[in-house]
């Protein structure tokens, strides 16, 4: 048995998510939802957290939605951002087949659109999960930090960016986006965070009191 075999042994991912991972292939989407180790994070930090209110950036097929959503209490809220109306389409009826309907709101256009409509309705969220386009993630922490409160985690995916965060001299939008997004996680005064290297590089910081 390899490694790979024996995480995935261990963590048994149950039929539901692997229904919906095969749902989202067969529907022709890209497999770039989280993997079922970071799933089961998800879950456990929504928990640790006791979040009341959860926001996702980037939807897909509602697999990380999932996850996010069954670690709510009865009260909680899942507001999910999705630019790609047959996304939010799919993800809705996963999240539904999972027995989350009425736990999850999807927002369907460009992010920075939906944040800035949340900030207008004052809302505050306890967890936040960044995994969206590249070119955008400042603006989205930015936005994590605005409606935010004290003992809110940030949570963002692909923070390595297959790696093309370390070479300094590549010009293109995403790897840069994605090094001011680093720097940013780890210099900001209000923030305590750690970068995890599994898969593409997750990180999770707290926002101090
Ligand atoms: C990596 S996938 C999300 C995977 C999902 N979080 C999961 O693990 O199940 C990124 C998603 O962000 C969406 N997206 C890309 N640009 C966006 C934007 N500007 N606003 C909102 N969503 C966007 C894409 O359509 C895609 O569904």
């Amino acid at each position: 048995m390899d490694r790979a075999a024996y995480v995935s042994d261990f963590l048994q991912e149950d039929a539901m998510l692997r229904t919906v991972r095969q749902r989202i292939a067969d529907a022709g989407l890209p497999a770039i939802s989280v993997a079922p180790e970071l799933g089961r994070l998800l879950t456990l930090l929504v928990k640790t957290a006791r979040a009341e209110t959860v926001l996702e950036i980037g939807a897909l097929g509602g697999y990380s939605g999932i996850c996010l959503a069954r670690g709510l209490g009865p009260e909680g809220k899942l507001i999910s951002l999705e630019l790609k109306p047959e996304f939010a389409e799919l993800a809705r009826d996963n999240l539904a087949d999972a027995g989350l309907a009425d736990k999850v709101e999807y927002r369907v256009g460009p992010a920075l659109d939906s944040l800035a409509q949340l900030a207008r309705e004052g809302w505050r969220f306890d967890v936040v999960f960044i995994d969206a386009d590249k070119p955008n993630y400042p603006q989205y922490l930015d936005y994590a930090l605005a409606l935010s409160r004290p003992g809110t985690l940030i949570l963002a995916d692909n923070v390595l960016l297959g790696d093309r965060v370390l070479d300094e001299t590549l010009p293109h939008p995403s790897p840069v986006a994605m090094r001011t997004f680093n720097q940013r996680m780890k210099a900001n005064p209000r923030l305590e965070a750690t970068l995890l290297p599994v898969h593409d590089g997750f990180s999770i910081a707290r926002v101090l009191p």
